[in-house]
């Protein structure tokens, strides 16, 4: 049976005593057993999470890290440093990574592989551009990122993997995927693997769906076969409706 997930990528926001307090209003939350729920400060709240969540059932996961185990590489973090603060999972590939910061296929196979050497687990995102979905390209763009940033690990590792499907037009836009839309790629994405991999492999690895996903919309689009969680964005700022969200799949 593949986890069901419901992650929060707080991407940069909350400072120190805005972490705490979010925190702590999401411990208060009755949040379903069912799923596994992790949250995504920034960097400088990591230590601060893990510490405040280490008696909860919630889980902590960092945005990004470096391909490098140590050395002059002025404002990056390796994966031991993550898991040096209690941090054993990590964001890969975010479009946003992608597209302000350069990250290539070629670079995040380079991170993926110095996750799984550090022990960590790797929530890798990939996604379609809108141009891509309009020229009716979106399922070779999403196999390329795929196979070039992920298709080379050694089929023992793929416990190391969860994939998050963002098409990056639903991403803080509003715009959200219709539930089939999510249904169609993952579908398409859990194939892709089976052929490449084995049949066992994509049926264990959890797919999650990120854009735009809120308390209305959750519901319906977790409803989905292939659709094993979300990766939120805005939504996991507030408590409440992140709470919503992760009840909206578990309950
Ligand atoms: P939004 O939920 O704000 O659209 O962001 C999605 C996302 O990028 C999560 O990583």
């Amino acid at each position: 049976m593949r986890r069901k997930i419901v992650a929060g990528n707080w991407k940069m926001n909350c400072d120190l005593s805005e972490a705490e307090h979010l925190l702590a209003e999401l411990k208060r939350e009755n949040l379903s057993k069912e799923v596994s729920v992790i949250v995504a400060p920034p960097f400088t709240n990591l230590h601060h999470a893990f510490e405040s969540l280490k008696e909860s059932e919630i889980f902590v996961t960092a945005q990004n890290m470096h391909q490098a185990t140590s050395g002059a590489y002025t404002g990056e973090v390796s994966a031991s440093m993550l898991r040096s603060v209690g941090i054993n999972i990590v964001i890969l590939g975010h479009s946003e990574r992608r597209a302000y910061f350069g990250e290539t296929n070629a670079l995040l196979a380079e991170k993926v592989d110095a996750a799984i050497t550090a022990n960590l687990t790797a929530i890798f995102c990939f996604g379609e551009e809108l141009e891509d979905r309009k020229q009716g390209r979106h399922f070779d763009v999403v196999k390329t990122q795929l196979s070039e940033g992920l298709f080379h690990i050694d089929p023992s590792k793929w416990s190391h993997i969860v994939l998050a499907y963002e098409p990056v037009w639903a991403i803080g836009t509003g715009e959200t995927a219709t539930p089939e839309q999510a249904q169609e790629m993952h579908q398409f994405i859990r194939e892709t693997i089976a052929t490449a991999f084995s049949k066992t492999i994509a049926n264990e690895v959890s797919i999650l769906y990120g854009g735009s996903v809120k308390p209305a919309n959750a519901a319906e689009i977790f409803g989905k076969p292939d659709v094993d969680g979300g990766l939120i964005g805005g939504a996991s700022l507030n408590a409440k409706d992140f709470a919503a969200i992760v009840n909206a799949f578990g309950n």
